[in-house]
């Protein structure tokens, strides 16, 4: 039986969906904490659930204050420009989700100038290089006024920028009198893998933006976590570019049950994960399974006999129902969340090895 055959033999079976953790759908105890969620118009500070939601965040993350907002996108497009006026310059890794995936936000709609340090293989940023890129006071150059860091860091595999390397970056930083944003989309992750807690992550930054639909599965929102006069600023921001939100606290409610609820689960996506790397690399796959460190597998396809092998190998897997992304035309990414099982991802693989998919498929 040839290796297409197989593949369109399978092509009915059930989605394993591994695009990403935010195709999490709520789980019944979401559900029902939306529905009988107490809400207000938020933009009049009169949603009790939502303030609920902020103090809560607020207290997670070790800072005073919060806000809720819709996405992680928004997320950090409101921390940016809260920090920033038009014509500052922020410096951010090179594969930071803020310069690859976030529409160039800060740039079009901030009038900031993002300058791009090379993002180190555990997703941080090399000290040493920071002074030399903060600009001198000079009338022809912009202010460098802004350092954006990422945890786990999205487009490096899912890794965790230790504290004390947070703390390095941060320290050269401050230095020079750049304020510190941290896109902790996913630091709950980070703070499973590490042993630190989200605050301890968090210290460092002055900002920090954390997702509730992502690993932790709620269906919206992110929060933006900093001191009093910073999430004020937020707070007009936010309202610049059309965030406020009314009754919204009902889906924060949701986002109170992933904070009490989907936390501490975390390892068993980290566990799968590892489990996924595992398989991949039995394949064939070159793919070193002790890299990986929370639910995101990242895997370098060989590019010898073609330059761009990942959209094929992405066609190849959704005929078997296994669905990926493609970081790049040479990569493919995997993602565990809560609606994947250990038994999900043993059956990904076994489709995989059944149908001969493999890395010179
Ligand atoms: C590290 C990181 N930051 C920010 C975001 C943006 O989140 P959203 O898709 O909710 O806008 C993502 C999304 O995947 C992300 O991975």
């Amino acid at each position: 039986m040839t290796a297409q055959h197989n593949l369109e033999q399978n092509s009915k079976l059930p989605l394993i969906d591994l695009r990403s953790d935010t195709v999490t759908r709520p789980t019944p105890a979401m559900r029902e904490a939306m529905f009988e969620a107490e809400v207000g118009d938020d933009v009049f500070g009169e949603d009790p659930t939502i303030t609920k939601l902020e103090e809560t965040a607020a207290e997670r993350t070790g800072k005073d204050a919060a806000l809720f907002v819709s996405s992680g996108t928004m997320a950090n497009l409101v921390s940016l420009l809260s920090q920033t006026r038009a014509g500052d310059e922020l410096l951010v890794g090179d594969r930071a989700h803020i310069v690859r995936a976030e529409a160039g936000g800060v740039s079009r709609l901030g009038g900031v100038l993002a300058t791009t340090l090379p993002n180190q293989p555990d997703g941080g940023l090399d000290p040493e290089l920071i002074p030399a890129a903060v600009r001198p006071d000079d009338m022809h150059q912009p202010r460098t006024t802004l350092l954006a860091l990422e945890n786990t860091h999205n487009f490096c595999g899912g890794t965790v920028v230790s504290l004390e390397r947070t703390q390095e970056i941060a320290d050269a930083a401050r230095e020079h009198g750049l304020r510190v944003h941290l896109d902790g989309a996913r630091i709950f992750n980070a703070a499973a893998a590490s042993g630190h807690s989200v605050a301890e992550l968090a210290g460092p930054a002055d900002s920090v933006a954390f997702c509730l639909s992502k690993g932790l599965g709620a269906p919206v929102g992110s929060l933006i976590c900093g001191d009093e006069a910073f999430i004020a600023e937020a707070r007009r921001t936010r309202k610049l570019v059309g965030g406020g939100m009314r009754q919204a606290g009902i889906i924060a409610a949701a986002g109170l049950v992933a904070l009490d609820q989907m936390v501490d689960r975390l390892h068993d996506d980290h566990a799968n994960a590892r489990q996924l790397a595992r398989g991949l690399a039995e394949l064939g796959f070159n793919i070193n399974p002790e890299s990986v460190q929370t639910n995101i597998v990242i895997v370098q396809l060989d590019t010898s006999n073609d330059p761009t092998p990942s959209p094929k190998l992405q066609a190849q897997l959704k005929q078997i129902g296994v669905l990926v992304t493609t970081p790049d035309r040479a990569k493919i990414r995997l993602v565990t969340h809560a609606d994947l099982s250990s038994e999900d991802c043993a059956e990904a693989l076994r489709r995989m090895a059944e149908a001969e998919v493999g890395p010179a498929a």
